[in-house]
């Protein structure tokens, strides 16, 4: 069988750009690389392996939450809408929004890994063949242009599930939310997944899962950079930590040096110190009263919100202020 695959906008960032942030990281005092990087076509699937692990809490947590409340949720994306959504990885959770979303103006799953997003683009094209699937390959931090639908847009709608807004510093989550409230425009929304604070615990075994799916996604990125920088990472001698940072109220992940080391990267020599870390990804936590603190210093409105009994995860809607 022949499946049609939408036509990809590309915007993703070259070689050069991924070489020039993971120097200027790991020259840093305090070593970091930029997140964006776990998600090449193996980091997507070791990341949709992690949404399924049993310790990994916010994914079925915000599915069922999407699940209970969708024709709610569905009713406030008016027909018209083009449904914009960052980091849309496989689109699972979308298709909730999906199913009850007949008459959009169109679909842009945007997401940095270009395999995973046509294969996924393509899966949606056939699932839904009256939906205009509009791929575009783009790291939504940077600058993108959006692809243009065939049909009349009445309003930009744009979905951020899976609290990736917890990857954010919170100044760089408010820059980020400012942007995304010019997005949708006076007419517009923004859907979005945010997690919440809880107990040190369960935030632990989440980034610390038994089968160490976590551990793999995290030195993918030294895979990644030995194969697509010529760099040199001994894998045998990184380990993956994760933690609750409870005084900055976010998980902290890092690639630990088991040792004292000279990795070789782009003509440059890093050395390592034994136990020296790469901060690879912070995930904040929120407490509702937090975010909605930050969304209005961002120029938006918490207008809904949907929790679980337990308070683990929220999904929200909210508007630009008029
Ligand atoms: C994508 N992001 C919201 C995930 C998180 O929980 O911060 C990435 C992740 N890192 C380790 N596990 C999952």
């Amino acid at each position: 069988m022949i499946t049609l695959s939408p036509p990809l906008h590309d915007c993703a960032p070259d070689i050069e750009s991924f070489e020039a942030e993971a120097l200027s990281g790991l020259s840093a005092l305090e070593k970091t690389l930029p997140c964006k990087y776990f998600y090449d076509a193996y980091g997507s699937a070791l990341f949709d392996r992690i949404c399924d692990l049993p310790e990994y809490y916010p994914t079925r947590t915000e599915t069922a939450i999407m699940q209970q409340n969708a024709d709610e949720i569905a009713a406030l994306i008016r027909s018209g809408s083009l449904l914009i959504e960052y980091g849309s990885g496989s689109s699972v959770k979308t298709r909730i929004l999906l199913d009850r979303l007949p008459r959009l103006a169109g679909y842009v799953p945007m997401d940095i890994s270009r395999e995973h997003l046509q294969r996924t683009a393509a899966r949606l094209a056939e699932a839904y063949p009256h939906l205009d699937v509009l791929p575009l390959c783009a790291d939504y931090t940077a600058e993108f242009t959006l692809p243009a639908a065939c049909r009349p847009v009445r309003s930009h709608v744009v979905y951020f599930p899976g609290s990736t807004i917890g990857n954010f510093h919170p100044d760089d989550a408010r820059t980020f939310l400012t942007h995304i409230a010019e997005v949708c425009g006076p007419d517009g929304g923004l859907l979005i997944g945010v997690d919440l604070k809880k107990e040190a615990e369960v935030l632990n075994a989440a980034y610390n899962d038994a089968q160490g799916v976590t551990a793999a996604f995290n030195l993918n990125l030294l895979t990644r950079m030995n194969a697509e920088l010529g760099a040199d990472f001994d894998l045998t001698q990184f380990a993956h930590r994760a933690f609750y940072n409870t005084l900055a109220g976010r998980i902290e992940m890092h690639l630990m040096s088991l040792t004292s080391q000279i990795v070789r990267l782009g003509g440059a020599e890093i050395q390592f110190g034994e136990e020296e870390s790469i901060l690879t990804e912070c995930s904040y936590k929120y407490s509702l009263a937090d975010f909605a603190g930050l969304a209005e210093s961002a120029g938006l409105q918490v207008r809904k919100v949907w929790t679980d009994t337990e308070q683990r995860f929220s999904v929200q809607y909210l508007t630009p202020k008029s």
